[in-house]
């Protein structure tokens, strides 16, 4: 089935933003506007008062459930090959695009793709994508990758090490701030099966930003994502009740807590509601890295945080149910 890109639509000269893109007037950007003078918090990773870098962790992730992370150890010439690659692959002609076309329709959730309207009152968003899997390496199948420009694979195949290698890190200054053993949460998400997802985000220049949404208001399914935006801002995240825009950091990374570290810690870390707006002048683009359990792993609330006082507020299940509960709008 033909597939309307919004790429395709953005360049092909378009003076106002066609009915589907209109969000609700409550959900527009210029009835939402986030709040002036509150930051996200930005951590370093080469702290080295170790306490002092697990409590940041632990407050960012329990009053915010996203942090900006710097001194992360990637080379910014890395980040930079990651951000070639993925605009070269935006770059290509469209029909060589098509020829990784996704269908998540039929379970083909790999690939090129734009979601597409439901019915007539559905809204879409301003955005297309580029999603496959990263690690394991058993699981993944690199057909689904772009084949051009030929160096996005070693590029991405060396991204993904660096992501493993913060998501482990990441993952044990999250546990030691339960006041647990540093391999806890690890050892809940698969241990060496965690699975990693790449998402590159487009978002073409658009005629009336005001009136769209990149990506609507969400939480992350993941355990954890990684992200990398180009030098547009875009993203906002909730905090008490008022949208916080992210400013671009020069090579520091995005961090958002999903909702299986929401679960695994019964709450005390939140998974981050956040949406993304658009630019009129500029192409915004973003690199999500998603990092999962296997979808056979069983994810509820850690025993050792219950007690009498702390009963479980979030149920178990496999990630494989909670991610079919999510895609289909079924309460948790
Ligand atoms: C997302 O949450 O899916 C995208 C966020 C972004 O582009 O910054
Ligand atoms: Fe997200």
């Amino acid at each position: 089935m033909e597939v309307e890109r919004v790429q395709a639509l953005a360049y092909g000269g378009l003076n106002e933003l066609p009915a589907q893109f209109i969000r609700p007037a409550h959900e527009r950007p210029e009835n939402s506007k986030p709040i002036e003078g509150i930051k996200v918090p930005v951590i370093s990773l080469s702290q080295p008062d170790h306490n002092l870098l697990v409590k940041e962790i632990f407050e960012a992730s329990n009053q915010w459930g996203f942090f900006l992370i710097t001194d992360h150890g990637i080379s910014p010439s890395l980040i930079e090959q990651l951000q070639e690659v993925g605009q070269e692959f935006f770059k290509l002609p469209q029909e060589e695009r098509e020829a990784h076309a996704n269908d998540p329709s039929t379970g083909k959730f790999e690939g090129y793709g734009t979601k597409m309207t439901k019915n007539q009152d559905e809204k879409v968003e301003w955005v297309d994508y580029f999603f496959h899997l990263m690690a394991p390496k058993t699981k993944v199948n690199f057909d689904f990758w772009p084949k051009n420009p030929p160096s996005y694979r070693e590029v991405t195949e060396e991204y993904n090490k660096e992501i493993l290698r913060i998501t482990y890190q990441l993952l044990e200054l999250l546990s030691e701030g339960l006041g647990l053993s540093g391999k806890i949460l690890e050892s809940h998400l698969g241990g060496e099966e965690i699975l990693t997802e790449m998402k590159i985000n487009m978002y073409p220049p658009c005629p009336q930003p005001q009136l769209a949404l990149g990506v609507e208001p969400h939480t992350d399914m993941s355990a954890l994502t990684i992200l990398v935006p180009n030098d547009v801002p875009g993203l906002q995240v909730w905090k008490d009740g008022n949208w916080v825009a992210v400013d671009y950091l020069p090579n520091a990374l995005f961090v958002h807590v999903g909702d299986q570290v929401e679960v695994l810690s019964n709450g005390k870390y939140k998974s981050v509601l956040h949406r993304s707006v658009v630019n009129k002048e500029r192409m915004r683009m973003s690199w999500a890295v998603f990092c999962t359990p296997p979808h056979e792993a069983l994810i509820g609330p850690l025993p050792e945080i219950m007690d009498d006082q702390n009963p479980a507020k979030f149920s178990t299940k496999t990630y494989a149910e909670y991610r079919y509960r999510k895609f289909n709008k079924i309460p948790q």
